[in-house]
């Protein structure tokens, strides 16, 4: 699809048919936050979760909800309609057009919402299997990493260096912890145990990052969400990355070289075995996952 129809303030339209203001604050100063929903087969993946932490994004960019749950639902599904492939949603709202560029908040602007569906194709199980390359990096972005905001340009040119440097993704390092990706949430494994940052300021509290832990836990596999220094990401057993669009990545190159042989260790297909299991029952509409 071309053409696609994409949702703004209101209506479906095509793609290039939606416009915005020049002076939109979302333009001007990256004044928005965002999110990516997928959907498995027509079913929205974990919409409460990813609707709860863009509440919390609005809130704490002092923005008010446009919508509310069920019309959240309403667009998204309609949105969807007729495209029974595997969607990623990208959904954004920023503070809306000014009739000048002022940093000041001004009230009462009617906020710009917008919204659409690209085809996501996960990895195939032998590309999955390949693993992926991370260079270590430092966190260069700002204290509140917590907000899925709009304004990413520190994401942008760490994921850009990984890159060119021949990477997947850069791991982020800030003050001696490994924290996150530039877009995707961190696991290590170290003698059986899974640990991933706690959630706080440095870090997106990533949607994927809970079901993974939800699935250890109800396959009684023992995790922990710990803070992870630099040497115990170099020496841990395993490394993976995971994010909505991605999934569960495992990290098989780091910084140039082969990690833990070039291959995914064995908790990573056990956890990549649970998360498609979930997808499938989504997929059916059996059950939520
Ligand atoms: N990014 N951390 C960062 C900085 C991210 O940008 C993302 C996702 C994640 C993983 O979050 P989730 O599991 O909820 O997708 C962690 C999205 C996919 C993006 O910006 O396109």
């Amino acid at each position: 699809m071309n053409n696609p129809l994409v949702y703004l303030n209101g209506e479906f339209l095509p793609l290039d048919q939606a416009r915005i203001s020049v002076l939109d604050r979302g333009f001007l100063f990256g004044d928005g936050v965002y999110e990516v929903i997928p959907a498995y087969g027509g079913h929205l993946f974990r919409l409460k979760q990813h609707l709860d932490r863009l509440a919390d994004s609005l809130a704490a960019i002092r923005m008010a909800p446009p919508l509310d749950h069920e019309q959240w639902l309403d667009l998204l599904k309609r949105l969807i309609a007729d495209r029974p492939g595997d969607q990623g949603i990208y959904l954004q709202i920023t503070r809306g057009a000014d009739s000048k560029r002022d940093h000041e908040i001004p009230q009462g602007l009617t906020p710009t919402v917008f919204a659409m569906a690209t085809p996501i194709k996960p990895p195939m199980p032998e590309q999955a299997e390949r693993g992926i390359g991370c260079i270590t990096l430092d966190d260069i972005r700002w204290a509140h990493c917590n907000v899925k905001a709009i304004t990413l340009l520190a994401n942008v040119l760490l994921k850009q260096q990984a890159i060119d440097e021949d990477a997947y993704e850069a791991i982020l390092i800030r003050d001696g912890q490994a924290i996150e990706g530039a877009a995707s949430n961190l696991f290590i494994v170290r003698n059986g145990l899974i640990i991933t940052p706690p959630k706080g300021p440095q870090l997106l509290p990533g949607i994927t990052r809970d079901l993974v832990l939800e699935l250890a836990e109800s396959a009684g596999l023992p995790y922990a969400e710990a803070s992870i220094d630099l040497d115990e990401l170099l020496f841990a057993d395993e490394i993976w990355m995971t994010s909505s669009t991605k999934e569960v990545m495992a990290v098989t190159r780091l910084n140039g070289q082969p990690f833990q042989g070039g291959r995914p260790g064995p908790l990573w297909y056990q956890i990549t075995r649970l998360y498609q299991a979930c997808k499938e029952r989504l997929r059916l509409g059996e059950e939520h996952c």
